[in-house]
């Protein structure tokens, strides 16, 4: 599988095209040796990119990697591990919290990031993310902690989840170096940020925005809406004509716009990942994009 390499930023930061995505990893029930499988087969698999936030699995999904990741220190140096932080979660793992709420203090940021390196067994992280947008985000205070993580070589690069173009351009401007990408929800299922102005942002800097929920969060094969059934419908056809499934198309579909578009995937399901990372291979017609294009939204382009 190809690895992209953003153009505008320092060699050393590489993403798999395809990401696995770790939020539901701790419903995956898997053993530590089974964890540990899982990330070789992903690696095999040319998937050498991992999702993480500080709270998935109500903030324990990063011990359960991080588990691997100290069974195998050979690991480390092989993948590229992602990690967000910024909300704070109402939780029997945070007894502090006692509503939920977002926060982007100096404070906040270094201690997540501190928790994050414990947790996942690691004295360094690739990517850091503020997850949401915060109401009272001080980009002044966030740039500080940024730099101060960034010298103690903690975390090497950074970027943000769910802002906006403007949002995005307030932090960038208080920043010293780059950010390096936006993760937002794309699917079939959801054009948003194509016309929000995000993906352009991307294109314009050259940053390889992340999908999260590529396939919809599994709405597009169980959702009775009108929109994901008109899609089952589209993608199956596209698939036959392809020899493909629907999710490898839904998959193809994103791979195909040209902001290098780097899908998080979230199943746990090995045969499924196998097929994601099949998905690189599949080229589709632009009136195929479009069939799909219209068939999400439900009406003919204007
Ligand atoms: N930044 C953010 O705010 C944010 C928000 C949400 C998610 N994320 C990231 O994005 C990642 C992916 O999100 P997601 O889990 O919603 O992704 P997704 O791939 O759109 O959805 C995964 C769901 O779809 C099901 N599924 C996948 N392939 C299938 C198939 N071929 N047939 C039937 N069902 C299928 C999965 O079931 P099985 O597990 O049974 O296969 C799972 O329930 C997360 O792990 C996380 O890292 C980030």
């Amino acid at each position: 599988m190809s690895i992209v390499q953003p153009e505008l930023h320092e060699q050393t930061l590489r993403f798999s095209r395809l990401i696995q995505g770790v939020w539901r990893m701790a419903e995956w029930q898997q053993t530590p040796q089974e964890t540990l499988s899982f990330i070789h087969q992903c690696l095999e698999l040319g998937i050498t990119s991992f999702d993480h936030a500080d709270l998935y699995g109500d903030y324990t999904c990063e011990a359960i990697f991080g588990a691997a990741l100290k069974a195998d220190p050979f690991l480390r140096s092989q993948l590229q591990l992602i990690s967000k932080c910024g909300i704070k979660l109402v939780s029997q793992n945070r007894p502090q919290h006692k509503i939920k709420h977002y926060d982007t203090s100096r404070e906040h940021i270094l201690a997540s990031v501190d928790h994050s390196l414990q947790a996942l067994h690691t004295d360094y992280l690739d990517v850091l993310l503020i997850h949401r947008p915060d109401p009272l985000m001080d980009a002044d205070e966030v740039a500080a902690a940024f730099t101060q993580l960034k010298q103690a070589g903690k975390v090497l690069h950074f970027g943000v989840s769910n802002f906006s173009p403007s949002q995005f351009n307030l932090l960038a401007s208080r920043l010293p170096f780059a950010l390096v990408t936006h993760q937002i929800e794309i699917s079939v299922m959801h054009l948003a940020a194509f016309a929000d102005g995000t993906l352009d942002q991307c294109q314009q800097l050259r940053i390889a925005p992340m999908a999260w929920s590529p396939l919809g969060g599994g709405e597009l094969f169980s959702g009775s809406s009108p929109q994901a059934v008109r899609l089952r419908s589209a993608l199956t056809t596209i698939a036959q004509l392809h020899h493909a499934t629907v999710d490898q198309v839904a998959l193809a579909w994103l791979l195909a716009h040209p902001a290098k578009i780097l899908p998080i995937l979230g199943t746990g399901n090995l045969d499924r990942i196998r097929a994601a990372a099949a998905a690189a291979t599949i080229y589709l017609t632009r009136e195929e994009w479009f069939l799909i294009w219209t068939a999400s939204t439900g009406t003919e382009v204007p």
